[in-house]
């Protein structure tokens, strides 16, 4: 079988979960497309290099990945470091002739998203295979409310409604990490989490068009911490932490207006109690409706409009062998997957793609579509009026 030497940038958060999808994958789906294997780590942070390697069974680490781009031995780069330090890993990585995915949001500069797209459609032409990490359009309710629509089983779309509401940093004594400062992330909430429903509506309901928003940042200020990798709300720091202003939002909602005369909302913050990785969905068709839950991730909620009256309601499909990649993950209904499962389909996407010689969906020219609809909302805050997506 064939195999495929993956040097991994970033070991935080991510890059445990690239390094899982990866494990997993063969486990789930076998026979495999390729066989991963963990050839070099890399983290700026030594300590950090030198546990993935060993927690993770990476053959090499180091802390300079030209180290990995310049490895004649590695065929695979994934990048899971902050948003700023996407494009140039992303652009080498592919002028070398590796297989690039990139986390999301691609990147932390309108230019940049746009470098690594063009980037991504020369290799692509030498065979070389690019992938955006928008793992949420992969979940198979997510999936199997596609096939919905493109069966025409709700009719034509008329609205959509999309939320992603979070609370692990909704507690102002929760650190200053780096997706609290626009020089590093570029965008707080927005780039963050808005970009996942942004992928989402644009994968069911197609291209938006025009969007017009109200962007916030009611937490102005936080605690400085220690290092560069983002706790994720597990640290509280005391009253008497020093404090720095916090430069991008965490809370955005807009309206939007789809290519397709589709129109609907989008909204996401990170101030909502209670709410955790809480990804809503809804859809109404001439013909029906669906919604989706991400907290209730194993299940997709339809309702047809042919149904006889006295019957016609919501129902529960609980995904399972009989949907998207259901042969593959746990085969009982409604015990179908999790977020481990989730990057292992997301793997098996990527490395077929490889193996295959096609370029997957959530390519970086999509990354860079969100980019620009999250540049029209950015806008449409600033100007109080509807702006147009570049196209
Ligand atoms: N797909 C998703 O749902 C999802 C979820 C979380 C994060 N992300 C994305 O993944 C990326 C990483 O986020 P995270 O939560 O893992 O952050 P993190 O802070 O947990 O980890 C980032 C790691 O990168 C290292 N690093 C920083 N600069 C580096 C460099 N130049 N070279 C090598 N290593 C470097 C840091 O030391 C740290 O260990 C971000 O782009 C983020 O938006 C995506």
């Amino acid at each position: 079988m064939k195999k495929l030497n993956i040097g991994l940038v970033g070991a935080g958060f991510m890059g445990k979960a690239h390094v899982v999808g990866y494990s997993n994958m063969p486990k789930l789906f076998w026979p495999a497309p390729a066989m991963p294997v963990f050839k070099t780590v890399c983290d700026i942070v030594p300590e950090i290099a030198e546990e993935a390697k060993e927690r993770f069974g990476f053959e090499r680490c180091c802390t300079d990945w030209h180290d990995i781009v310049n490895d004649p031995e590695i065929d695979v780069v994934s990048i899971c470091t902050p948003n700023n330090a996407h494009a140039e890993v992303a652009i080498a990585a592919l002028e070398a002739g590796k297989h690039v995915i990139c986390e999301k949001p691609i990147a932390s500069k309108l230019e940049d998203a746009k470098a690594m797209a063009e980037a991504a459609k020369v290799a692509a032409d030498k065979g070389i295979v690019s992938m955006n990490a928008y793992q949420y359009r992969r979940v198979p309710a997510i999936d199997l409310a596609k096939k919905f629509i493109d069966e025409g089983s709700i009719g034509k779309i008329l609205n959509i409604r999309c939320t992603y509401l979070q609370s692990w940093s909704a507690d102002p004594d929760s650190p200053l990490s780096w997706r609290f400062q626009k020089d590093i992330a570029g965008a707080g909430t927005l780039g963050d989490i808005t970009s996942h429903v942004i992928d989402i509506a644009q994968y069911l309901a197609g291209d938006i068009d025009e969007v017009v928003s109200m962007m916030q940042t009611y937490i102005k200020e936080r605690p400085v911490q220690e290092g560069g990798v983002d706790l994720l709300g597990t640290v509280k720091l005391g009253a008497d932490a020093p404090r720095q202003e916090v430069d991008v939002d965490d809370e955005n909602s807009f309206l939007v207006k789809f290519k397709s005369g589709a129109v609907g909302s989008i909204e996401a913050t990170r101030n909502a109690w209670g709410r955790n990785n809480f990804i809503t969905i809804e859809l109404h068709g001439t013909e029906g409706s669906l919604a989706f839950n991400y907290e209730r991730l194993n299940e997709l909620q339809v309702c047809f409009a042919k149904d006889p009256d006295d019957r016609r309601g919501f129902k529960t499909i609980y995904t399972g062998p009989a949907h998207f990649h259901g042969e593959a993950t746990w085969n009982i209904p409604g015990m179908n997957i999790g977020y481990g499962e989730l990057k292992a389909i997301e793997m098996y996407e990527f490395v077929k793609a490889i193996a295959e010689g096609y370029q997957p969906s959530t390519s970086f020219e999509v990354g860079y579509r969100i980019e620009r609809v999250c540049e029209a909302v950015a806008e449409s805050a600033e100007n109080k009026k509807w702006e147009k997506v570049r196209d």
